[in-house]
């Protein structure tokens, strides 16, 4: 008998990506799966499923015990609320979750396969049964410098980070985009005269990015033409909670023990789907560029080592040529003037893909046995 999948959260912007990934790599052959709605149970399912059915209420209890896998896009709220019901009846089914919710939580592990397949399996053969995407952030990092932890290389690692506008969510990329129309309708024609005096195209911009007309009903301050160094909610340590994460998740899914340093800022840039992160890897030893380039190409599939030119990197290192793809960037690749044991290295890799949907994605296979 197939095994059967509830899919929870599926319209949503992680959701959609999942779906399209799920539809690319042929994944629903083979499965029996049940669309689930928070608010439109009844209605027909997604069309380009074929045998979707119709959606089944996600918050009855009874129906989404009845699968083996709930896969879930839907959101912390809803897991919070779903997930303890379903485990208190005695539901043995895996639960595998983009949400945060669950990461830190003693038994679960947080996926990511091509550098974790290891605590992935372990964790299996345990009956470990909740599977959670991990923080955008961390994943995309990991994939780019997991070669070189690995080897034991590395010290401590701060990562400055450029995030993109997915990672707040679809009203907040919306809100980008259209504080980029009210910035083109206040100076894009001034802009275009070649003669127009740039001090004023500037002061047109800026005086607008200062006034209440510039919608900021998301991010509650400028992103285009500008930037915001907070992500997340406040720690009592003057972290923000996305800098918190980087150490305390990437320690969970290698399993690390001791813990392996990793600190840095946050930092909301007016990218569309592309987080990038600007890293300064503290190495044990003074290991030969040229190792550390090898570590790096032969540490999975994904990840792509550009050359530290500017041709190159304005090619293939930016968050407009790697939207959408599940290539992970990294470049500017060098020892820094601090010393031989001191690396540095931008990485880029969309935020959606790698960054939320692929993890989770490749996880339901990976507990299915296939
Ligand atoms: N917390 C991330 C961000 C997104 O705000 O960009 C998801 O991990």
């Amino acid at each position: 008998m197939n095994k059967q999948v509830a899919m929870v959260g599926w319209r949503g912007m992680v959701g959609s990506v999942l779906m399209q990934r799920m539809l690319d790599e042929k994944d629903f052959e083979g499965l029996d799966v049940t669309f689930f709605s928070t608010s439109q149970a009844g209605q027909p399912g997604p069309a380009m499923v074929s045998g979707a059915g119709t959606l089944v209420d996600a918050f009855d209890i009874d129906a989404l015990a009845a699968h083996d896998v709930v896969v879930t896009c839907q959101g912390g709220d809803y897991t919070k609320d779903v997930h303890p019901r379903l485990r208190a009846m005695g539901w043995d089914g895996y639960w595998i979750d983009a949400a945060s919710a669950l990461r830190m939580v003693d038994n679960s592990v947080i996926v990511l396969d091509p550098v974790n397949r290891d605590v992935m399996d372990r964790a299996l053969d345990e009956g470990i049964k909740d599977f959670i995407g991990g923080n955008c952030t961390v994943s995309l990092m990991l994939l780019a410098v997991h070669g070189l932890i690995q080897r034991g290389w590395v010290d401590w690692i701060t990562s400055m980070t450029y995030q993109s506008a997915s990672g707040a969510g679809a009203a907040q990329m919306k809100e980008l985009v259209i504080q980029m129309a009210q910035i083109g309708a206040a100076a894009g024609e001034a802009a275009a005269e070649s003669g127009a005096p740039v001090l004023e195209v500037e002061s047109t911009v800026s005086d607008l990015l200062r006034s209440a007309d510039l919608q900021i009903d998301q991010f509650g301050a400028p992103l285009a033409a500008s930037l915001i160094p907070w992500i997340d909610r406040a720690m009592e340590n003057g972290q923000t909670r996305e800098e918190w994460k980087g150490q305390a998740e990437l320690n969970k899914i290698l399993n690390l023990n001791p813990e392996l340093p990793v600190d840095g800022q946050c930092v909301r840039v007016g990218a569309m789907r592309c987080h990038s992160q600007g890293l300064t890897i503290k190495l044990k030893q003074d290991v030969p560029l040229a190792d550390i380039e090898a570590a790096i190409r032969e540490s999975n599939d994904w990840v792509r080592l550009v050359p530290n030119t500017k041709e190159a990197t304005l090619q293939e290192l930016t968050p407009a040529a790697i939207s959408g793809r599940l290539d992970i960037g990294i470049g500017r690749l060098r020892k820094m003037t601090l010393g031989g044991d001191y690396l540095t290295a931008f990485t880029v890799g969309d935020q959606l893909l790698w960054g939320a949907a692929e993890p989770v994605r490749r996880a339901l296979n990976i507990v299915l046995g296939r």
